[in-house]
């Protein structure tokens, strides 16, 4: 019997690996992201694999087209075995006296809200089924504060505090809640994290080698295809050169 995951920000990074990666054990997928053609694209390649895939196309921002999107499930996508909570981004690396409230606002509406729009909707579902496995994406940056990360580490500090609340709460209803906390991974975060400045975003992974999505998709996997007894709570993973936050081995 196939499962069902939900994963948001499929259209790119670290969603579109976990797609992939998903499709090609057993699941049927509902993928989301604001791009449509990409949605497809990344949609037509797990059909390939396999897999049935619904397309949602919605600003996770906008908590009427998530609930819209989530009440427009039916029959059998409507029993969820795996939420993926993974849509997020950082906007800027400013001091926080020189930022910007507006890249702030998006932040906190994308990584944080989102997350809670999503999952609000979402958890219903799952506890009518009495099962379910919700894995957020956090961040190193969700247990360490970095020099001009404020805000972007404020909102992962958020995934991993609702990551445990969640558990807590939901532990009558015999759902898992799990976290995967990656350090640097080359995709297309540091590009719209400096707005577009190529540049900027390769300097980002220069002297090292940085994960890539396949590495946090592969964690992902495990995290969901452990024994229904088993949950686990949070699995870290850094790229080799880098010890946490603040540690770098670079040539
Ligand atoms: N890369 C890293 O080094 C790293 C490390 C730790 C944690 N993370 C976290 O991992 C997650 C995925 O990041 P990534 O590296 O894969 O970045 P990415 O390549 O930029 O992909 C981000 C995904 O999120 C979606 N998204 C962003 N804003 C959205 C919105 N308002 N509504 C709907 N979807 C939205 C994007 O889709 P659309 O643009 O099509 O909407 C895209 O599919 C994020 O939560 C990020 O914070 C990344």
């Amino acid at each position: 019997m196939k499962k069902i995951a939900y994963v948001t920000g499929a259209t790119a990074g670290f969603g579109e690996a976990i797609a992939y990666l998903l499709a090609e054990n057993n699941y049927d997928l509902v993928l989301t992201g604001r791009r449509a053609e990409k949605l497809v694209e990344v949609a037509t390649k797990c059909k390939r694999l396999g897999a049935e895939v619904l397309e949602q196309t919605y600003d996770i921002q906008e908590r009427a087209s998530v609930e819209k999107a989530v009440s427009a499930l039916d029959g059998k996508w409507k029993n969820i075995d795996l939420l993926v909570n993974n849509a997020g981004l950082a906007v800027g690396l400013d001091p926080f006296q020189d930022a910007f409230v507006e890249d702030w606002e998006r932040m906190i509406d994308t990584n944080v809200k989102g997350l809670l729009y999503l999952s609000k909707a979402i958890v219903p579902l799952m506890i009518e089924n009495q099962k379910g496995h919700i894995i957020n994406i956090a961040s190193t940056a969700g247990s360490q504060v970095y020099a001009r990360g404020n805000v972007y580490c404020a909102t992962k500090h958020a995934v991993k505090a609702l990551t445990r609340a969640m558990r807590i709460d939901l532990l009558p209803h015999k759902i898992r809640v799990s976290s995967v906390s990656p350090g640097a991974a080359e995709t297309e975060f540091s590009v719209v994290r400096f707005k577009g400045d190529i540049e900027k975003a390769k300097a980002a992974y220069v002297g090292y080698d940085p994960m890539v999505a396949q590495d946090i998709a592969e964690c992902v996997l495990f995290v969901a295809s452990r024994p229904a007894h088993v949950c686990i709570n949070d699995l870290e993973l850094t790229p080799t050169a880098q010890a946490d936050s603040f540690n770098w081995f670079k040539e």
